[in-house]
């Protein structure tokens, strides 16, 4: 893994712009992108640049189960605000929220990534350690499933709903192994809530119980963090 450690998340969006523009730059051509508040910056810089992803394809991570894309809540609509309206790629997928089948959406999806190989992931860190909707627990071998969010995740995310009751309890993710077969991983984390699964992710066993642990068997990480998420780091990098 290597670590790059930024003063805050402004200045993480930089870097994380620029190392989209350096795939970009290297042929990447499918991106795996995440939503929630870390990756903002980045899409910011990203948006106002002249990146041109007119003949990408992007997969998202994630979707909840019972949003329609409309929905301002969805994950759908967080991608259309923060990067498709001004940065459209060629082909842009999200889990289908409204899919209750759940076997026939996560195949579909599963298999949508299997035919378009992800170039490029980029991820962010749950303050439990999760990546995705994969909260700890979840195998090293899954692949694109329907999750049941954890109270953790659910109060976490319950700042963007009106009343906890309409946060959903449920969300299509991929897997871990999924995310596993991206070519490069960066994931960005950023506060002081973050700092313990950061730890954990880079200098803690590798197990289940802390999902993004799995990142040290990948070959090509960059983890991306501030001052305030590295605080209990106990190595230097
Ligand atoms: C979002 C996702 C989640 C978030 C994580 C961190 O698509 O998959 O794993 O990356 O919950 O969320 P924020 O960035 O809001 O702290």
């Amino acid at each position: 893994m290597e670590v790059q450690i930024v003063a805050d998340p402004l200045a993480g969006g930089q870097t994380g712009y620029e190392l989209f523009a350096t795939a970009l730059a290297n042929e990447s051509r499918v991106f795996g992108l995440a939503t929630g508040s870390t990756p903002i910056t980045t899409y910011d810089q990203i948006t106002a640049s002249n990146l041109d992803f007119s003949e990408c394809i992007s997969i998202n991570l994630d979707e909840y189960v019972g949003l329609a894309p409309t929905h301002p809540q969805s994950y759908h609509s967080f991608m259309q605000e923060h990067f498709f309206a001004q940065k459209p790629f060629n082909k842009s997928y999200v889990p289908n929220g409204l899919n209750m089948d759940e076997h026939d959406e996560t195949a579909r999806y599963e298999k949508l990534i299997a035919e378009n190989p992800i170039d490029f992931q980029i991820l962010g860190l749950g303050q439990n350690g999760h990546i995705g909707f994969n909260e700890p627990g979840t195998p090293f071998d899954s692949i694109t499933h329907r999750v049941t969010l954890t109270q953790s995740t659910i109060d976490a995310n319950s700042r963007f709903f009106k009343a906890k009751e309409d946060v959903p309890r449920y969300a299509y993710s991929m897997g871990i192994g999924t995310i596993m077969k991206a070519q490069q991983i960066l994931i960005e984390a950023y506060g002081e809530s973050k700092a313990q699964a950061v730890q954990q992710m880079i200098e803690g066993p590798i197990t289940e119980q802390v999902p993004a642990s799995v990142l040290q068997h990948h070959p090509n990480v960059i983890v991306l963090i501030d001052q305030a998420a590295a605080g209990k780091l106990k190595g230097k990098y």
